[in-house]
């Protein structure tokens, strides 16, 4: 297990709205993996440990070949364990984590496989350590319309109770969100609710794209929408959730450092702000570090990162019980803290 990193005053309860399965895979993990089927990942692994990655192509690429040692319902079992297991270890109380079928599916795993060693993670670790897991089905943009169509079909197939979202990751440069109207309809006929990348490496109009013909919820990064004001006042009147995920921006040369990233100016100026680690061994960073860097940096108090998180649970997908539970639990949370202050 890793060191707490969550500086915050007496381990603040963090939430976390926007992870990637495969992208929880620390590169020890994924060498086991490896070991474990016979498969070689010098070419993606460094002898020092790192990811190999230097571009979102790049990126990208050493994603799907780690994501190639992640082949049995085990090993689904095994990482999601792992994630939540450590993110608990920091203090997250509730994350949402995306999960990509077309991945599994490359392997031979059902959906319904999938489901089941998945959601046998989730239980034990709520079980373990009082950390809730929700899932959002994620179709992957570069792998086109068609697959991304067959996805949201599964979500209306075969509904489950912890797959609360829909969302979509990848390229946002392939295809137009037009394209993708009809896939998240189905999503959306399903009862699932609806969150999409946009605004990671493309500006304000590809967020606009997003929430004008898809009617999302919320928006993966949006780290862009300043240069459009007029976009700017429309999200925070519409309250509409960004998850942004400041380490993935800078290791993807989104902005230069944690101190230039728009989070600090873009929680004062009112829109609905909430933090994430994306694929966090990719980045070294995971969530403890996430917002105790966001704090020093931006100069954030305990307060202000108790609203970040309480942001982000108010635009989970999950059901409304676990909302008032874990909303509860901040609120007496901030009370011993204030208590512990006087
Ligand atoms: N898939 C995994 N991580 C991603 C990211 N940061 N952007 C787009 N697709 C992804
Ligand atoms: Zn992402």
């Amino acid at each position: 297990m890793s060191e707490p990193t969550n500086s915050l005053p007496g381990m603040m309860p963090l939430v976390e709205l926007h992870c990637h399965i495969e992208g929880t895979v620390s590169p020890m993990l994924a060498q086991r993996l490896a070991v474990r089927h016979g498969i070689d990942l010098s070419a993606v692994i460094d002898p020092d440990g790192n990811y190999i990655w230097d571009s979102f192509a790049s990126f990208l690429k050493v994603y799907d070949a780690m994501s190639a040692a992640v082949q049995t319902p085990e090993d689904y079992f095994d990482i999601t364990r792992a994630y939540y297991r450590d993110a608990a270890a920091q203090g997250l109380r509730y994350g949402e984590m995306f999960i990509s079928p077309a991945h599994a599916a490359q392997h031979g795993i059902s959906y319904p496989t999938l489901l089941d060693a998945i959601g046998e993670a989730l239980a034990q670790v709520e079980a373990e350590c009082g950390v809730i897991g929700r899932l959002i089905l994620t179709c992957v943009r570069h792998y086109g319309v068609k697959q991304a169509e067959q996805v949201a079909r599964l979500a209306a197939s075969h509904p489950h109770p912890m797959v609360v979202g829909f969302g979509m990751a990848g390229d946002e440069a392939y295809g137009t969100p037009r394209d993708f109207a009809g896939v998240f309809q189905i999503a959306k006929g399903a009862g699932l609710h609806l969150t999409a990348h946009a605004g990671e490496l493309m500006g304000p109009e590809s967020v606009r794209g997003m929430v004008d013909e898809l009617d999302v919820a919320r928006i993966g990064h949006g780290v862009r929408v300043h240069e459009d004001p007029d976009l700017v006042h429309e999200l925070a009147d519409r309250g509409l959730a960004l998850e942004l995920c400041p380490s993935s921006n800078v290791c993807m040369n989104v902005v230069a450092s944690i101190a230039e990233h728009p989070i600090g100016a873009y929680f004062r100026s009112g829109l609905n702000v909430t933090i994430s680690t994306d694929d966090p061994p990719f980045f070294r960073t995971d969530i403890g570090a996430e917002y105790a860097s966001v704090a020093a940096t931006h100069g954030l108090s305990p307060e202000d990162m108790l609203q970040i998180s309480r942001n982000a649970m108010t635009a989970a997908f999950c059901d409304e019980d676990i909302k008032k539970d874990i909303l509860r639990d901040m609120d007496i949370w901030e009370r011993a803290a204030t208590c512990a202050e006087s």
